[in-house]
């Protein structure tokens, strides 16, 4: 049987239902191999109530705001897999290079036998913890959470291969506010790497990791990968690339309601915008209306009028110091355990370990 295709704007919730079945993966590989789909890949519409809420909501505000999770469809995805390659956007290549010092070290402090991943994509940096996981012996589990299914499936079936002795339990989920009842284990490393957690805007950063506690026990670790605050030219060259690469990841935004909401909105009547905040210590992109014009969402049957140099916020990417690290952790149950920064500064990994439940 063919992999189903699953967007990535899923949102409707379904009881959990694994289906094993549903690859083309090799017999041999799917023992110990399992895809959960909580969210339903064969929905006819991409986007639910809430979502139609939350455009309409979005844009009838005073300061016009779209969410950044209709960034990723197929196209958006591939857009920031060449982002995570542009020379100017430091964030994937620091964080790697971190990761292939510390791996060993921290896969040691925590002893894990299972490996979540939030957010795990295409799995790369992954590989770094898996090396060091399965060094231990066999009998471990990664259990990847993804939004799309299509990646996730194709990522699972990769490392199954790629560790023989490594069992791959992926779950097709959205984990805002929190992730899903995880599979059982004696001790899980918890892996929220490239700084996304930045892009949930306070007070839902420490909602989600509450989330995640409560899906935990004492003593499961989080490795979060954070960016840290510094000079802002290189913060905001970050998002504001030469090629241009980050413009068009923005601007797709307005293709995916256009997909979603049967809308109007014409890409090219809106300029790119990456501006330091020091107030809240983030990057924010908008997009700017070159022009005074009105969008139509027929699905919403919904008009919106834009002044000229209006904008729309369509991301926040919250860069952290050490302290605002401890302060978030502290705030969902965590205790720092271990700081690792990049030689040269500018992202750090920090290793929290669960007091509790919060
Ligand atoms: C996914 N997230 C951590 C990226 C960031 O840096 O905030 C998304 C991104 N937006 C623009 N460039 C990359």
């Amino acid at each position: 049987m063919l992999i189903p295709k699953v967007e990535n704007l899923k949102v409707q919730n379904l009881d959990a239902t694994i289906q094993p079945g549903r690859t083309s993966i090799p017999e041999i590989l799917q023992e110990r191999l399992q895809i959960e789909y909580l969210l339903n890949p064969d929905a006819p519409s991409a986007i639910d109530l809430n979502s139609a809420q939350d455009v309409i909501a979005g844009l009838s505000q005073s300061h016009k705001a779209l969410s950044p999770r209709y960034f990723y469809d197929d196209r958006g995805s591939e857009l920031f897999e060449a982002i995570c390659e542009l020379p100017e956007y430091y964030l994937t290549r620091t964080e790697t290079a971190l990761l292939a010092d510390i791996a060993g070290a921290v896969v040691a402090q925590v002893a894990p036998t299972q490996l979540v991943e939030l957010g795990s994509g295409a799995s790369r940096k992954t590989r770094l913890l898996l090396d060091a996981l399965v060094a231990r012996g066999p009998g471990a589990w990664y259990v990847p959470i993804d939004v799309s299914g299509g990646a996730l499936h194709a990522s699972a079936a990769r490392l199954r291969e790629a560790y023989p002795g490594l069992g791959v339990h992926g779950i097709v989920a959205d984990f805002e506010p929190g992730p899903p009842p995880l599979p059982p284990a004696a001790r899980r490393l918890v892996a929220y790497l490239g700084s996304s957690i930045g892009n949930f805007v306070p007070p839902a950063d420490a909602r989600l990791l509450r989330g995640l506690a409560a899906r935990l026990h004492a003593g499961d670790a989080l490795l979060l990968g954070v960016d840290l605050v510094k000079g802002e030219d290189v913060m905001r060259a970050a998002y504001d690339d030469a090629a241009g690469v980050t413009a068009e990841f923005n601007r797709n935004v307005l293709r995916v309601i256009n997909r979603l909401l049967d809308a109007d909105f014409d890409p090219a009547a809106f300029d790119h915008v990456a501006r330091w905040d020091a107030a809240t210590a983030s990057i924010e992109m908008h997009l700017r209306a070159r022009r005074a014009h009105r969008v139509h969402l027929a699905a919403l049957d919904l008009s919106v009028a834009f002044a000229a140099g209006e904008t729309i916020h369509t991301e926040t990417s919250r860069k952290f110091t050490r302290a605002s690290v401890t302060a978030l952790l502290a705030a969902s149950a965590f205790r720092l355990a271990r700081w690792d920064e990049a030689p040269g500064g500018g992202f750090a990994l920090a290793l929290a370990t669960l007091e509790g439940r919060p």
